[in-house]
């Protein structure tokens, strides 16, 4: 079998905590079973970064990891990546900065990646790059010579042309992408606002099946919605059901039915939206006063950017703003935690909840909506709130869909929620049990695979020439 190498900027090396953000979780499970090689940024920094990789070699899979010097950190992680791409893709052109010198740094990080990569790599390897920090990487690659296959999966959304063309150097960004055998994305929206760019911003010409010409180059793309382990989280949140944590969260909500939300602190994922359906509900309907409790997590995420701080400033303001109206001395409607759990924790509490509140303005899958789905009880499980702008949401559609910018719509959700009948519930439920058991995190890898090794090679021979 060919080895499978993932490279991506976040890794998670073995005995580390788990990071926040689903793709360092997805990319542990999708090596689990085949194993192979991790490239990734370490996540630390250093002044002068070892030439070479440093190599762990765990079970299966070996990592290698690579320090950022503080000014890649500064420059291509929290400022081009994080301070341009991020808004971008997540049609935020407010919150977007460019600067020129991130942009710049932006190339060089992945031009040092494919440099410390390439030695590593045998000539029959599946390469398969992550996310929006490394869309240059595979052009990258091919300068130094390798011929290999590589694919690349975007875990965001991909935003329509009329975003797209805000970004300086757009094109460049574009005909990168067409360096890849494959590029995947997670939802067929994503792939026909990628042709339409390709087409209309890049000049390119649209083939069947996903294929594209573009600077005499010949790309294919295909959706590909990722999945979860969903048996695993399954007995995982059954496991820890009876965890002292779970004990403890179930004896301080004294038989009240509770609402989970669990999402990094990041403006794609509609937090103060949320709070404010929370004030709209108890408004609207009184009735539910004391009788429900709201738990949201939320660890910071990339607090180093100015437009994180500002926001987790807004929310904190939020939440006691709410707490403030509706609190009373035995009952407050937020718990609002900064903090991050295990996994096995999160999945007790998932299991424990009867709504689980998944709201994002916009979001390439949102992986917490699956989990909270497997982690429910078959015989009395709860209701899944789901933003319609979440990739999930194009399987999930038994959950109750919102737009999230509508607070009265979230708050009557919420409502519909909490007094859901139980024959409703599990009919749901069984719906979208069904859709994550067909679709996991095996599947959604050995699709990928399969197709980037179906795929003929393009980047490294003569561009291919179709028929139009
Ligand atoms: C999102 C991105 C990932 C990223 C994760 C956590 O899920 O798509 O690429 O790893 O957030 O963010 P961080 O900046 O901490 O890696």
């Amino acid at each position: 079998m060919t080895r499978l190498v993932i490279v991506s900027n976040r890794l998670s090396l073995p005995g580390s905590s788990t990071q926040a953000g689903g793709l360092a979780v997805a990319m542990r499970e999708a090596l689990k079973e085949r194993g192979g090689l991790w490239f990734g940024w370490s996540g630390e920094t250093a002044e002068e970064p070892d030439a070479a990789p440093r190599l762990v070699s765990k079970g299966n899979v070996t990592y290698a990891a690579v320090d950022l010097t503080p000014d890649e950190h500064r420059l291509y992680y929290l400022g081009f990546a994080n301070g341009t791409l991020w808004p971008l893709l997540h049609l935020r052109l407010g919150l977007m900065e460019y600067r020129r010198e991130a942009a710049r740094a932006y190339g060089e990080v992945n031009r040092r990646f494919a440099a410390m990569l390439a030695p590593l790599l045998r000539p029959d390897d599946l390469i398969w790059v992550h996310d929006y920090h490394l869309f240059p990487l595979g052009e990258e690659l091919r300068k130094l010579g390798v011929k290999s296959r590589i694919g690349f999966f975007l875990h965001t959304p991909f935003p329509p042309a009329e975003i797209l063309i805000a970004l300086p150097r757009h094109e460049a960004l574009l005909a990168s992408l067409s360096f890849y055998d494959l590029v995947g994305m997670q939802t067929e929206d994503c792939v026909r606002a990628f042709l339409h760019c390709i087409v209309d911003v890049a000049g390119g010409v649209e083939q069947a099946d996903g294929v594209y010409e573009v600077r005499g180059q010949t790309g294919r793309v295909a959706a590909f919605p990722i999945g979860i382990d969903t048996e695993g989280f399954m007995s995982l949140a059954q496991r820890a059901e009876h965890s002292a944590e779970t004990r403890r969260l179930d004896e301080s909500l004294a038989g009240r039915p509770l609402v989970l939300g669990i999402d990094r602190l990041d403006y794609s994922k509609g937090i103060p939206q949320r709070f404010d359906a929370m004030d709209a509900l108890l408004t609207d309907w009184p009735e539910h006063r004391r009788q429900f409790n709201y738990l949201q997590i939320t660890p910071h995420s990339r607090g180093e950017v100015a437009q994180y701080r500002a926001l987790r400033r807004e929310i904190e303001g939020l939440a006691g703003r709410v707490n403030g109206k509706f609190a009373e001395f035995d009952w407050s409607p937020i718990r609002y935690l900064n903090r991050s759990f295990s996994r096995p924790t999160l999945a007790g509490f998932l299991r424990r909840s009867r709504i689980g509140l998944v709201t994002p303005l916009r979001d390439g899958m949102n992986l917490v909506a699956k989990e909270f789905v497997a982690a429910q009880n078959p015989q009395d499980p709860g209701v899944l709130v789901l933003s319609r702008f979440a990739g999930a949401a194009r399987e999930l559609t038994t959950a109750l869909l919102v737009n999230p910018i509508d607070i009265d719509a979230t708050a009557a959700a919420l409502h519909r929620g909490l007094i859901m009948p139980r024959e409703e519930r599990i009919e749901r439920w069984s719906a979208m049990m069904t859709i994550i058991q067909r679709n996991t995190i095996d599947t959604w890898r050995s699709d990928f695979l399969a197709t980037l090794a179906a795929t003929p090679l393009a980047g490294a021979q003569p561009p291919l020439r179709l028929s139009a």
